[in-house]
């Protein structure tokens, strides 16, 4: 609940902010949820920018908590407000890492926002949702009110309202039809204490319509999917191993499951309570795997059975909203959207023409969801077009997630001298880059700021030849240590795209999976999933100039222009932020080249183990 000191000094801010002359803003977004923390800046002067705390501080799914919020949580293991069990998602139900707020934000706003001629007095605006403020909000809000200064606090979003925001206000469209699903958001005193897990909006100009609102556990796509995760043995988070391994099982327990579903009219399911479900699983003969047992045929199949259950409460869900809105253009935000297979079911089952999916949409990518909402909806403020050029825009967003912080060739030559490692600047880097790929080589590959999100598109990847039937396992063995299930998605050239995948329209984020034509297969084995499908990332020159660049000279010099385009990290730990990160992690593993901007190390002689 809002404060009557928090509303006077917010209106008095607004007045403040009315009176500048020059009409910039600055607006703060901020999130720290079970799934990580990040903060994101919308400035009418210096762009988006957006970076996940994970990545700052190198460790998975880090939080940050306030020091009083954390002793409370701490002191209260036994009862724990329903409100933030959330953030405490672990299987085991230990904390995740936790860093505290106090000591913890101004070095990782700085870094943010570094080299911007800004600081905390600047930002007009602090916004973050409700769900992540939850035990100690008020202490909170006091807080922010203080370490920035001149700013406007607004801590009492909805967790749907601000995924609704990082959907449509994202998206680029002026209108769009707008689905979220997730497992659920904070307890709401306006239902009763439920939890919202789906909501059907539409958005148009300066509102968004709601049409339906679905609370869980019964309608929780989220819940249902990461239930059976768990089942499966694999952590909060890793929803993406279930996603791989349904391909290889058959459709035997989804059709035995299949009538349990029901599906209504306005877009909400029913399914079976946890106790009849486990109970219908063991007389499946489907029994519980714990982490790291092997994995059998009945996973497998209970992998696919649920992933054709979600792709129908997709596709039902997003059918219920084309009755109710009239736009051409989908948008589905939340946790859930970030499976791609279900995505593209529910997407090619509707009438929708185009589809925008933020691909940082789940919650951690709040923060951005909440800059955006302030930006639009509380200062009523559009970005279009006020920036100064090669700055990058809200508008920008439909097309690029490097939202990061940029480094300069400068602080690059810096981390490779101080690593003592050989290294040289290389004139056409995206020629020699795809030379050395055809070769065979493992390719770091590091350029301008990171992505938001979790997927790798081109800033912090690793690069490999499509074209090898063993580059996958050994990428695997030299680098990635991955489940063998788990396949490696594609670049591809936006404009060749038709050439190799059944897609319509783009796929920027590899937020869709599309099958491979069956001619192109044998083209891209590394990257084709055992069921014939891949999860494409479509290349623009125009977002990626230089991805864009060394794929074109891969598709010269092989007649493919595609790559194979894998986080770069290694198992269990966030992808590298930082150039430092980068050598770091090129000198702890076998990735055979790394480059930096234009800057290149090769280990004296890769590739180790050729695959060709
Ligand atoms: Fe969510």
């Amino acid at each position: 609940m809002l404060q009557p000191d928090r509303r006077f000094r917010n209106f008095a801010r607004r007045l403040q902010q009315r009176r500048r002359p020059d009409g910039n803003y600055n607006v703060l977004g901020m999130c720290s949820t079970g799934h990580g923390a990040s903060f994101a800046l919308i400035s009418s002067r210096y762009g988006v920018r957006a970076l996940n705390f994970e990545r700052f501080v190198a460790q998975k799914y880090a939080l940050l908590m306030a020091r009083e919020e954390l002793r409370e949580v701490e002191e209260r293991r036994g009862w724990i407000p329903s409100s933030i069990r959330f953030m405490l998602s672990n299987r085991d139900g230990t904390m995740p890492p936790v860093s505290v707020f106090e000591d913890s934000w101004e070095p990782f706003l700085a870094h943010l926002l570094r080299g911007l001629p800004m600081s905390t007095s600047d930002i007009d605006m602090v916004v973050g949702s409700e769900s992540h403020f939850a035990i100690n909000r008020r202490w909170m809000g006091r807080s922010l009110g203080t370490l920035f200064p001149n700013a406007e606090v607004h801590t009492d979003l909805e967790h749907h309202l601000v995924h609704r925001a990082q959907a449509y206000l994202a998206s680029g469209f002026d209108d769009a039809a707008i689905l979220t699903a997730d497992a659920s958001g904070e307890p709401l005193f306006r239902l009763g204490g439920r939890c919202l897990a789906m909501t059907l909006s539409h958005g148009a100009s300066n509102s968004v319509q709601v049409f339906a609102e679905h609370t869980a556990p019964t309608s929780s796509p989220g819940a249902l999917y990461g239930f059976i995760n768990d089942y499966l043995g694999f952590e909060s988070g890793e929803e993406g191993k279930t996603m791989g391994l349904s391909s290889f099982g058959r459709d035997t327990c989804y059709r035995a499951l299949r009538s349990s579903l029901s599906l209504q009219d306005d877009g909400a399911f029913r399914f079976l309570d946890r106790e009849t479900l486990i109970e219908a699983l063991g007389s499946l003969g489907i029994p519980r795997r714990e982490p790291g047992e092997p994995i059998t045929p009945a996973h497998e199949d209970l992998a696919c059975g649920i992933q054709l259950l979600l792709n129908d409460i997709m596709v039902n869900a997003v059918q219920a909203l084309e009755r109710r809105s009239d736009s051409a253009n989908l948008c589905i935000a939340g946790g859930t959207a970030l499976n791609s297979v279900s995505n593209e079911m529910a997407f090619r089952a509707s009438r929708f023409k185009q589809v925008y999916m933020m691909p940082n949409a789940g919650d951690c990518g709040h923060a951005l969801g909440c800059a955006l909402h302030g930006e639009r909806f509380l200062l009523k403020r559009r970005s279009l077009n006020s920036f100064a050029p090669g700055v990058l825009r809200a508008s920008d967003l439909h097309t690029i997630d490097a939202l990061g912080p940029p480094y300069t060739d400068e602080e690059i030559e810096l981390a490779l001298t101080q690593s003592g490692l050989p290294f040289r600047r290389v004139d056409a880097v995206h020629e020699y880059t795809a030379e050395k790929i055809a070769e065979g080589f493992i390719v770091g590959w590091f350029q301008g700021g990171s992505e938001f999100g979790p997927r790798s598109l081109g800033q912090r990847s690793i690069l490999a030849d499509p074209r090898s039937p063993s580059m996958k396992d050994h990428l695997n063995h030299r680098v990635k240590h991955r489940e063998a299930f788990r396949p490696f998605a594609p670049a591809v050239l936006e404009e060749r795209a038709a050439e190799f995948f059944a897609l319509t329209g783009h796929s920027p984020f590899m937020l869709r999976v599309v099958a491979v034509l069956p001619e192109k297969i044998s083209s891209i084995p590394a990257v084709t999933h055992v069921d014939g499908t891949a999860r494409v990332q479509t290349v623009s020159a125009g977002a990626h100039p230089k991805f864009h660049a060394v794929i074109a000279a891969f598709g010269r010099l092989t007649g493919v222009p595609v790559l194979l385009n894998t986080s770069f990290n290694v198992a269990g730990k966030p992808i590298v932020e930082t150039p430092q990160d980068a050598v770091d992690c090129f000198c702890s593993t076998n990735i055979d080249l790394l480059v930096l901007h234009d800057f290149v190390v090769e280990k004296e002689g890769a590739p180790g183990e050729r695959t060709r």
